[in-house]
């Protein structure tokens, strides 16, 4: 069976755009098709400047929320990144065949480095070696596909890249993955600033609809929602952004399709008041589920528990391959008494 990887950094809370553009996708559809494996991939927060417990809550919440989006343990493992050591373990030994020219060149680091030296911060290690660890979070469970939007498109790139070259170099060990784009999903951008994407780590805005905001502050938000000039509702993603990322939410919301909705809308107002409506719909269930899960933390403890251990067994093999492979000398264990005993 095909497996798949992805995972979400606790770096915010979770949003309208991940959930529309991924989240959704990976309940509906991935869990069901394939052998998946969702993590929140907790180390990747640490890569800029963060707050211990924020980044805490921020793991839980995530994992809470994987549930709460529909993922059945029973079907696919959710686990959190930090209680299965093989992402870091191999990630060393990735970091032994990846270059820093590679790394350098990543569009992403390129930018946050910018963006950190702006604020007159230092830039951590960590998010120059960011991708490697990406690379082995997806490598370590022989993933054949990794859903991710078009921002994470190079760091598989990059991912491929390495599988390819360890292979060569010390033998076939790594299955080369492959980035998929999720078929149901949206784009969705931030209603403030419709032509940038509505995501979690920018502090938090007008713009952005999270998965736990209240209807009416779901309401106020796409009622505020920057449109374009003119009256009209048409579908034009480059002349009329706001009302296209309007229109596209909805349709994504409604199982519709952005041009016959621009159709049956007469005014900004209505297309709003309607967009608004369906957010809060599809939002509901994830809430309520929310809810449930917050009242039953022994249960999302269990979940990640046990998903931790399956996915430890999965990676563990394939880790142990990398490290003979790449010349590490096997530890004696006790399981090998003949071995011992033979030299
Ligand atoms: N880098 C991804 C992001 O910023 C998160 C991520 C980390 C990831 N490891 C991954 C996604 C492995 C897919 C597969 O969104």
């Amino acid at each position: 069976m095909t497996r798949v990887f992805s995972g979400v950094k606790p770096t915010g809370h979770l949003t309208l755009g991940n959930y529309l553009g991924a989240m959704r996708q990976w309940a509906e559809v991935d869990q069901y098709r394939s052998d998946a494996l969702f993590s929140v991939v907790d180390l990747h927060a640490l890569t800029v400047d963060h707050d211990p417990a924020r980044t805490r809550r921020l793991s839980r919440q995530a994992a809470t929320l994987l549930l709460a989006s529909g993922l059945d343990p029973r079907l696919c493992t959710v686990f959190v990144q930090s209680h299965v050591d093989e992402h870091a373990r191999l990630s060393y030994v990735l970091e032994c065949v990846a270059t820093d020219g590679e790394m350098r060149r990543m569009i992403q680091y390129r930018e946050k480095e910018a963006r950190e030296r702006a604020r007159g911060r230092g830039v951590r290690l960590s998010l120059l070696t960011y991708p490697v660890l990406m690379a082995a979070d997806i490598l370590a469970y022989g993933a054949d596909e990794v859903p991710v939007g078009d921002d994470q498109k190079q760091h598989v790139e990059l991912t491929r890249d390495l599988a390819v070259r360890f292979n060569q170099r010390y033998g076939h060990t790594f299955v080369v993955p492959r980035a998929t784009a999720p078929k149901v999903a949206a784009r969705v951008m931030n209603l403030q600033d419709p032509t940038s994407k509505m995501g979690k780590s920018e502090d938090s805005g007008p713009g952005i609809v999270y998965l736990l905001d209240e209807p009416d502050v779901v309401r106020r938000k796409v009622m505020r929602a920057v449109t374009d000039s003119g009256h009209e509702v048409v579908y034009d993603r480059e002349g009329r952004p706001g009302v296209a990322n309007l229109l596209e939410i909805l349709a994504a919301c409604t199982d519709g399709n952005p041009e016959s909705l621009a159709a049956v809308h007469q005014s900004y107002g209505s297309l709003k008041k309607d967009t608004a409506e369906a957010v809060i719909e599809v939002l509901r269930p994830v809430r309520d589920r929310h809810r449930e899960l917050c009242a039953d933390p022994g249960y999302v403890e269990e979940v990640l528990r046990h998903g931790a251990e399956k996915a430890r067994a999965m990676a563990r093999p394939t880790v142990d391959t990398a490290y003979r492979a790449i010349g590490l000398l096997p530890p004696v264990t006790e399981a090998e008494p003949a071995l011992n005993a033979a030299r």
